[in-house]
Order: structure tokens, then sequence, then C-alpha cells
């Protein structure tokens, strides 16, 4: 057990800092051995400060004090005081410069949090609490300044210096370093600081932003990268330009910087002009690179770049605010996707992640709502939640607003908060001002946690040709019952011959009812009824369309009428959600077959559905291709109260077998008629295109013919591209074909083994194969010369890719759970969030059949007990054995 527990901190005891800090001037010197930071302060009390306290505290931790001055005068030791996470000046007066020269190691900082090393070059990662790292400080958001910042270091080793702002000044010295002074004109909390030392290359382009600035537009990458940064270039001018048009936000100084680092926590981060991103976030290649993974670094170098307005600009007044400035990113992100590809299929994509990702956060012990109350390590928050159900709620305002009122509401957010770091409530606030709408009730997405159910029937009335719908919403979290939410549940009544006329009983006749087919209820109270007038014929409601609200929708629709849906609704997620939901039915009778004993039996309509989708040539092959897979194992853990993993995945895998063997010939069909002789572009047309082939070939495979065998190798051997040459080898790697899965994999290593990120797609397709045996090629994979337990990207290649594959981490024995405790254990000390991060599959035992959960809280109840237990880890682990 650790020793004392780590603080709670609340949203509810916020208060303004007592003192700001208008400029900051920082002295970076790095050497090998120890990096030298002097930091100048210039302060003063905080006039809005109820507090009139004479000492001053700074945040800092893991480094070494020097020497503190207090407007040029050197401090004696009895004028302050360390501590593991403070420095505390006894007495300051109103206004004061403080300096302070301290001590760090970034060679030995392995969290990957405040200033570290990677490779051969130094990086920072601040946001959220690692700016305390590098020099004692008001690390806080509230707390915005001017900062400076001077470099010096080796010039050989490192010839590239780069922090925010401007380069305003450089030089050299005799001994061989040089130095360069940035300058960066606004101001901004210190998580937005960044610095970069390294021997770097760069690709360069420019943008003429719509007031007709010219900026300068850097990639930096080591040489051998150089070839893969193209696609992030192209990605950032396509979000300058979308974002002026879009939200009316323009670029705000003459250089823009990204810089790719190897070893980095999360995805990338969106320091002021300098953003640093993880390499698989920005590098992009053809050869070495999959469609998805294409489509990833657009949609982040995007979303990185927006939060120069929606973050940087505009920023959060504390933690709890988070998804003021990720909720609203997100939403941005995924609108600039959506208009470079198909909306609908990056919609589908998107709700497919929420429902199976966050609702299963939602219900479980870490569930919070997207602004929480409380945290012990705010890194811990960084979830599905805050991000991609933040966003959910942004765009129900959105959707609630209209196109035209919401941009106002934003451009009036805008305005009005610029260069504030301020509230979810502002947000809602300007929303609220500039359209006149009253989202009072909405507020409360904001503050409770849960997945709202919407259970909705409806009845078809002959007589009086009305059809009513009954909505009734209910939403159980661990710790309450919370109050009724504001839901808009898009909805539409479809007959034979298409969507109905839509006039609701009580509501005023739409001047445009004539072609009035879509409704948004307002769904406000525990139950409510809708009556729609003058409908002619019993119809097939098509409900929450394009998924509207973040819900779990429950509406009893026979097998037939999500027949119907399926290929009847011109709502394209609705098309694609009965399709799903017809196959939750059909693996649910398998599932209940399987653990009765007895025969599964594949549903047949399901077989006719996808016989008919693999028919048409009309239909747009994206959607065919995700129509075509069934609902995944965690989406059917998630609806199955303790889910039997096993069962869930024999019956899945059962499915599939006989779709394969009973549609081969349509398969083999669409695998021929969608292999492109173009050269390869990462664009919309061929991505669906590659995505229906490879479909196919997974189905095709699961026959194990010897024809699927030879498609499958002469494919492999033949791709141009990283997206068919991988999709041959994970069909190889799940297959009974040893022979040619053990060459394949030698071959693919032998010739991709200086490439870290093909490696890394290497080891997560061996780590994510779901026949037996995989722990033990597991634990191999970690003994091999490309693992590295100290790169996040390779402890989430094998580690984190063996926990998504639910077969084998959930096996009976409970040896996956083991064997996840013992990287939790061992990463608890290398890197805190990683650990915590990999912790969350365990975490989730609640939802699991029995024998299983009591094998989850065992390893839980290990990790709980070591003594050196970091905040990240223990608030985790506490909180999910309550
Ligand atoms: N703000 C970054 C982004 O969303 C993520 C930073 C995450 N940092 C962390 N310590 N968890 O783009
Ligand atoms: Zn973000």
């Amino acid at each position: 057990m650790r020793d004392s527990q780590p603080k709670t901190i609340y949203l509810k005891d916020y208060q303004v800092p007592e003192f700001l800090i208008d400029h900051t001037d920082l002295h970076f010197t790095l050497a090998d051995d120890m990096t030298t930071v002097r930091s100048r302060l210039s302060m003063r009390r905080n006039p809005e400060s109820k507090t009139q306290d004479a000492s001053l505290v700074l945040h800092g931790q893991d480094m070494q004090l020097q020497a503190v001055t207090l407007d040029g005068t050197l401090l004696s030791a009895s004028a302050y005081k360390v501590d593991e996470e403070s420095l505390t000046v006894a007495s300051v007066p109103d206004s004061f410069v403080l300096e302070c020269e301290t001590l760090i190691k970034p060679q030995d900082n392995t969290s990957l949090e405040g200033l570290y090393r990677s490779a051969s070059m130094y990086c920072t990662q601040c946001e959220a609490e690692g700016f305390r790292k590098i020099t004692y400080y008001l690390d806080r958001p509230d707390v915005m300044s001017l900062f400076t910042t001077t470099i010096v270091a080796d010039k050989a080793a490192y010839p590239v210096l780069l922090s925010n702002g401007n380069n305003v000044d450089s030089g050299e010295n005799s001994d061989g370093s040089h130095w360069v002074k940035w300058e960066d004109p606004f101001k901004k909390p210190a998580y937005l600081f960044a610095l970069v030392a390294g021997d770097l290359e760069f690709i360069e382009d420019s943008f003429t932003t719509c007031s007709g600035n010219d900026v300068t537009l850097r990639i930096f990458v080591e040489a051998k990268d150089l070839d893969k940064c193209d696609h992030a270039m192209q990605s950032l001018k396509r979000s300058m330009k979308w974002d002026e048009e879009t939200f009316g936000r323009e670029y705000d100084l003459n250089i823009f910087n990204i810089v790719a680092v190897d070893d980095f926590n999360m995805g990338a981060m969106e320091n002021k002009s300098l953003n640093i991103f993880n390499t698989s976030c920005v590098l992009a290649k053809p050869e070495t690179t999959t469609d998805a993974a294409f489509q990833r670094v657009e949609a982040i170098v995007a979303h990185e770049y927006f939060h120069n307005w929606s973050g940087n600009r505009v920023t959060c007044r504390d933690w709890f605010q988070l998804s003021l400035k990720e909720g609203f990113t997100v939403y941005r992100d995924a609108e600039f996707s959506s208009d470079m590809g198909s909306r609908t299929v990056k919609r589908v994509e998107d709700v497919n992640f929420l429902r199976t990702v966050q609702f299963a956060e939602d219900a479980g012990p870490m569930a919070h709502p997207i602004r929480p109350e409380s945290f012990m390590e705010i890194s811990n928050f960084y979830t599905v939640t805050v991000y991609e159900k933040g966003a959910e709620i942004v765009r129900m305002i959105a959707h609630l607003l209209g196109k035209d009122l919401f941009r106002k509401g934003s451009d009036l957010y805008f305005e009005r908060h610029d260069g504030q770091a301020v509230t979810c409530e502002d947000f809602v606030k300007a929303m609220e001002d500039a359209s006149g709408k009253d989202l009072s009730q909405f507020r409360r997405w904001y503050s409770q946690a849960g997945t709202p159910q919407l259970a909705v029937s409806g009845r078809y009335d002959e007589v009086t040709s009305t059809y009513s719908l009954t909505v009734k919403q209910s939403c159980k979290t661990v710790q309450e019952t919370p109050k009724a939410f504001h839901i808009p549940l898009a909805m539409a009544l479809l007959g034979e011959a298409g969507a109905l006329r839509l006039q609701l009983q009580g509501a005023e006749p739409n001047p445009d009812s004539a072609d009035n087919t879509e409704l948004v209820l307002d769904v406000t109270e525990s139950e409510q009824q809708f009556v729609f007038e003058n409908i002619p014929e019993r119809p097939v409601p098509s409900l929450l369309r394009g998924f509207s609200a973040p819900v779990q929708l429950h509406f009893d629709y026979s097998r037939d009428e999500l027949m119907f849906l399926m290929s009847h609704d011109s709502d394209g997620f609705c098309r694609w959600d009965a399709c799903q939901q017809l196959g939750v039915l059909a693996l649910k009778d398998m599932i209940a077959a399987y653990q009765a004993g007895q025969d599964m039996q594949l549903e047949p309509r399901l077989l006719s559905a996808y016989q008919h989708l693999l028919s048409d040539e009309s239909l747009d092959k994206s959607m065919v291709a995700l129509m075509l897979s069934l609902p995944s194992e965690a989406y059917m853990a998630g609806i199955m109260p303790k889910a039997d993993v096993q069962a869930i995945h024999i019956a899945r895998m059962t499915a599939k077998v006989e779709i394969a063997d009973q549609l081969q010939a349509l398969f083999l069909q669409a695998y021929k008629a969608n292999t492109l002789s173009q050269p390869y572009q990462a664009n919309e047309q061929q991505i669906a295109a590659r995505s229906l082939k490879n479909t196919a070939l997974h189905y095709l495979m699961l026959s194990e013919t010897e024809e699927a065998l030879a498609l499958c190798l002469a494919q492999y051997q033949q791709a141009q591209n990283m997206t068919d040459s991988m999709a041959a080898l994970s069909a190889l790697v799940n297959s009974s074909f040893e022979q040619q899965k053990q060459q394949a994999l030698a071959d693919f290593y032998q010739r991709w083994q200086s490439e870290a990120l093909v490696v890394n797609q290497w080891l997560s397709v061996q780590a994510g194969c779901y026949l037996a045996g995989t722990l033990d090629k597991v634990k191999a994979l970690m003994a091999h010369p490309a693992f590295d337990i100290k790169n996040p990207n390779k402890v989430r290649s094998v580690v984190g890719a063996f926990t998504a594959n639910a077969v084998n981490f959930h096996h009976q024995d409970g040896s996956g759970y083991e064997f996840l405790a013992d990287q939790i254990i061992t990463l608890n000390a290398l890197n805190p969030q990683i650990a915590a991060r990999l912790l969350g599959p365990l975490t989730k035992w609640q939802q699991y059949k029995d024998e299983s959960a009591a094998l989850m809280r065992k390893a839980l109840q290990r990790i709980m007990a070591q003594e050196q237990l970091s905040k990240d880890v223990y608030e985790v682990v506490s909180k999910s054995l309550n």
C-alpha cells in the first residue's frame, strides 16, 4: 500500500490565483549530465484575490534548487522552504521579480512529462502539469504570462533550438555552443510552453491568411523521416483554410512549427506555434502508413491547429474545464474531417467508438461528467468522456441552435473571451446570448455522469390516423440518479413510399410543413408523449437520426422492421445502425444457444441483408464495408450484463465463418471489383474501395480455402501500400496457415525493421491475434529487440493491443489479467500516465461474469498492495476497487 493517500482536488474549492506573472523569462543550458534552468518572473499580487497571505507558494517537483533571488537580492535558506511539490517564499512585496536557478535531468525523465529526451533530442510536454518539473512556477491555466525563452546547447549535436513565438535573436559561443532567443507575443499559461532541441531537418511551405498575412509552415523531423511529412503539411494548410471559412478564425503569427517525437504519451500537443506530435500522428507515406493512419494524421493535425483558437487564445480557467477546449476542438476536427471526406462514414465511425468505449467508461468506476467535480491526478481525466462525449455535447448545442446561430455563438464566445481563461459555463452562456435559446436544462450534461437510456415505444391508431411515440428517459450511475436531461431526439416516420410529413399535435403548423419529414423532439422529462397527426399508414419510426444525442436508444423493432430501415432510411447513420441492431439480435441468439449447449443458427435475414449489400453496386463502398462488420465483441460485452467473453467470441466467429462460407462467391466478386490499378492516393474513393476489398479478403480467409490463401499471399507480396499489406498480414496471422504466417511475419520484419511505426504495426497485429497461445507470443515479443518498455507507442502496440484482444485477455485462467498487472507495476515506476491508462480494461470488472470479475479484482488488489504507487495508478485502482 502507498503510505499516504493523494489529495483530492475539488472544483467547488476553486479560488483565483493570489499572484499573477506578467513576464516569464526562461534561460536553458542543455548539457549531457545536467540541464540548468534560470527563470526570471515579474510578479504581482492579483487584485482579485481576497486572501492576503504574505507568502508565495510556487509549484515544483523533481528538481534541485540552486538559488532564489527576490528583487535582485539572493535569499538565504531561511527565507524560503522547499518540499516535494513546492517552493514557499516566506514574504514577498506586492510587486516583485523572482529569479530561480534549478537543475534538472531530462535524460532520466521517463515520465515523458516536463523536459525529457526522446532519441537524440530534447522536447517538452507540459499539459497538464508538466511545467512544474521544469522550474518553480504558478502552474495553473488561469495564470497567463508573456514568455521569452533562451536556449543554449552544443551546436553540432543540437543545431535546431525551438520554442514558442518568434525567433528574435541568436548567436554562437566560443565553446562550440550556440543560443537562440524566442519571444511569444501572446500571453499563455505554462501548459502551452514548449522547447525542442535536436539535430532535425524540416520541410517548409507557406499559407496566406484571409487578411493577407504570410505564415511560414515547417515540420521538423529526423532526417530519415523527411519523406513522410507531406500529408501533414497538406492537412495543415487545409485546416487553416477551413477554420477561416467555417469558424472565421485566422492564424495570428507568421510562423507555425510542428515537431515529430518518437516518445510521446499522447497523440499531440497544441503548444503555441510549436505543436509537438507523436510520430504516429504526423508521419505518413503510402508504403508505410495505412489509410486509417492517413486519416488520423489529417484529423490530429487539424485538431492541434484548431486549438490555437479553441484552447490557446481562449483557454481553460482550471482543469475541471478541460472539455471546454477538448470537447469543442474534437467537435471542430470532426466537422473538418466530415467536410474533407464522407460525413456519414465519419459519423458512423465516431458513434461506434463512442458507444463502445465511452459508454463503457460511463458504466465503470471511473465514470465522470464531462466537467468532473474532483480528481486526484488530472492526467487521468484526459478521457473519452471529456473529449468525445464533450464533443457530442457541443454537437447537440450546434443542432439545437442551427448552423447560423451556432456560428454567431462561437463568434461571440471568441470575441468575448479572447485572451482569457474561462469556464464551460462561459461557453454555454455565449451560445445562449447569441441565440436567445434557453439552455438551462441542457447544462445538466456538464454536471451529470452516465449514459441516458431512452426507451421509446410507438402506437399507431388507424381510426384517428395518429401515431404516438412514448419516450422515457432514465440514467443510472454509480453515484446517483441524475435529473432529466434535455435530449434532442431527431426522428422521422417512414411509410412504404418514403418519409411521411410530420405534424405534431399541439405544435404550430410549420409554414414549410409541405416537406417537413424530419423533426427534432425536445425530450426534457422522464416520460413524454408525442402524437403525430394525419399519418395515413402504420409507419416505421427512424429514431435518433445522425445519433442526435449520446444516449442508448431502446426501441423494440422487429427484425423485418430493421431490414426495412436498413434499405429505406434516408439517414445513413440509421441505416448502418439498423444493420448493427439486426447483428446484435443475431449474435444474442447464437450466444444463448452456445451457452445452452445447442447448435448455433445464423439469422437468415442477416445473410440476405449482407447478400443485398454485396450485390447492389450503387451503394457507398465504405458504408457497405462498415455494414458488413458485425457488432464488435467489445460492443456486445457492453450491452450484455455479466458478459461472457468466450461465448461472445465463439458466437461471433461462428457467425462470421457462416457468412464467409455462404457468400464466398460474392466476396470474391467484391474483392476483384475493388482491386485498384491506379497509384495509391489517400482519397475518399480509393479508401472506400480498399476498405471493401479488404473486408472481402477478411471473409474469404475465414473460409480457409486454397484459393483465398493464394489471393492473400499475392496481395501480401504485391502490395504497393501498407493498407493492403497489413490487411493481408493480419488475415494470415489469424488463420491456421502456420507456415505461410511465420514466413510473412519474418519477411515483414526483415523488410521494415528500420521503420519504427511499421514495426509497431507488426507488433500489434501479433498481440491482437485471437488464436490460442497469444499471451506466450506477447511475452516473447516483449523480449524482442524491437520492443522498448520506455516507448509508449511500443507499449500500446503490444500491451494495449493484447488487452483489446478480449478472448485472450479474458482467458478463464486469469493469466491475461496477471500479465497486465505485472506490466502496470513495472510502468508505474517508469511512466505513471501510461500505467494508469493501460489499467482501463481491468477496472471494468463489473461488466463481466462473476468468475472473470473475481480474477480481475484479484489482479487489481495485487497492484493496490504495491508500495510506491504513483498518484495516477493509485487513483484508478482505488476507485475501481471501491
Ligand atoms: N491537449 C492535447 C490534445 O488534446 C493533449 C495533451 C494531453 N496531455 C496529458 N498530459 N494527458 O491535443
Ligand atoms: Zn486537444
